[in-house]
């Protein structure tokens, strides 16, 4: 069966030297000290270790195969979305690693599908950017943090962006960055363990209770990491919003209730018993297989988690590739 990975992390082999050409630190740098492996740092200070498969497009394919995976959707590494930067700058770095993915895309588009980055913290430089990579580079969508510096997703400063993703019928793909809480969390990776889950649902809370869904009924929107705590803890939050409508009910007075089915989630919850609930709660046509490839936080087996499921074959159809065509293309004729 046909199978589409909209969770996959892609960064070009080599980077500029943007601390020099911008005048100041903060951004990543790839230090490649093997043939197949770099350290990411960020002001010369180690972040992470990758292999090839982050960089080379014949070794993802080569292990998309071995899993049966057709495509996989591209994203960049969160640490790169440089909103914290000056615009101009984050400018300058959304074009350039926008330019490699599609470069990426046009030499293999039977395997792999684009999502861009953008200077958020700018909206008009974002939505020039938008107009650009949908327009010109072929890009599908784009990925965009869990919240934009001080803002949540419900900012009014981001609606003439929601506007133009509508106009531009192109799909978001929400992804936690910047984590709350992080530096109470020195240990156990706890960032990444508790931080991203809260933020994924800070992300939905925000865009449900601002009433994003409401504004721009026509936006595609998907969560990472199967929506983070929001499924886990969405009879807390729709019983919040039933017994104090005073806090929760301020910007958009419909239930929540309504917005579930509205928006996709990826699969990648690590347990069958919230698979499921995901199913249950949003909808078989609203889960999409996603893996976080190549990172080992990701389903190390793409797939995998669905493929061990009790679903019959065609709600597999859609958990595998169905609710992420929909996702990224539309619904034909709506
Ligand atoms: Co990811």
């Amino acid at each position: 069966m046909k199978k589409i990975d909209i969770h996959t992390h892609i960064i070009p082999e080599h980077l500029p030297a943007w601390a020099e050409k911008f005048g100041y630190g903060g951004f990543v740098n790839l230090e490649h000290h093997t043939n197949c492996s770099a350290k990411m740092l960020i002001d010369g200070k180690f972040f992470r270790e990758l292999q090839n498969n982050c960089w080379d497009p014949k070794a993802r394919i080569a292990e998309c195969d071995q899993h049966q995976i057709q495509l996989q959707v591209l994203s960049t590494i969160p640490v790169l979305f440089s909103y914290w930067a000056q615009a101009k700058d984050a400018w300058d770095v959304s074009r350039f690693l926008n330019d490699h993915i599609a470069g990426v895309v046009r030499e293999y588009p039977d395997r792999f599908i684009g999502l861009g980055t953008l200077p958020m913290q700018d909206p008009q430089l974002a939505i020039r950017e938008m107009e650009r990579a949908s327009s010109t580079l072929g890009i599908a969508g784009f990925e965009i943090g869990s919240h934009i510096n001080d803002w949540n997703l419900d900012a009014k400063e981001l609606d003439e962006f929601y506007e133009a993703a509508e106009d531009l019928d192109v799909c978001l793909f929400v992804h936690p960055w910047d984590m709350m809480g992080k530096e109470k969390m020195p240990k156990y990776w706890l960032p990444w363990l508790v931080g991203m889950p809260a933020e994924t649902s800070l992300a939905i809370c925000s865009m449900i209770f601002g009433g994003i869904f409401e504004k721009f009924p026509k936006l595609r929107v998907a969560f990472a990491h199967g929506g983070g705590a929001f499924p886990g803890s969405y009879g807390r939050i729709k019983h919040g919003f039933e017994v104090r409508p005073d806090l929760v009910a301020v910007d958009n007075p419909n239930h929540p209730d309504q917005y579930l089915g509205k928006f996709w989630v990826d699969s990648l919850v690590h347990d069958i018993d919230m698979l499921d609930k995901l199913v249950s709660l949003f909808g078989i046509d609203k889960v999409a297989l996603g893996s976080d490839y190549p990172f080992p936080l990701g389903e190390l087996n793409p797939g995998k988690l669905i493929e061990s499921s009790g679903y019959d074959a065609d709600e597999k159809s859609w958990l595998n590739y169905r609710s992420a065509e929909e996702w990224l293309m539309g619904r034909m004729g709506d």
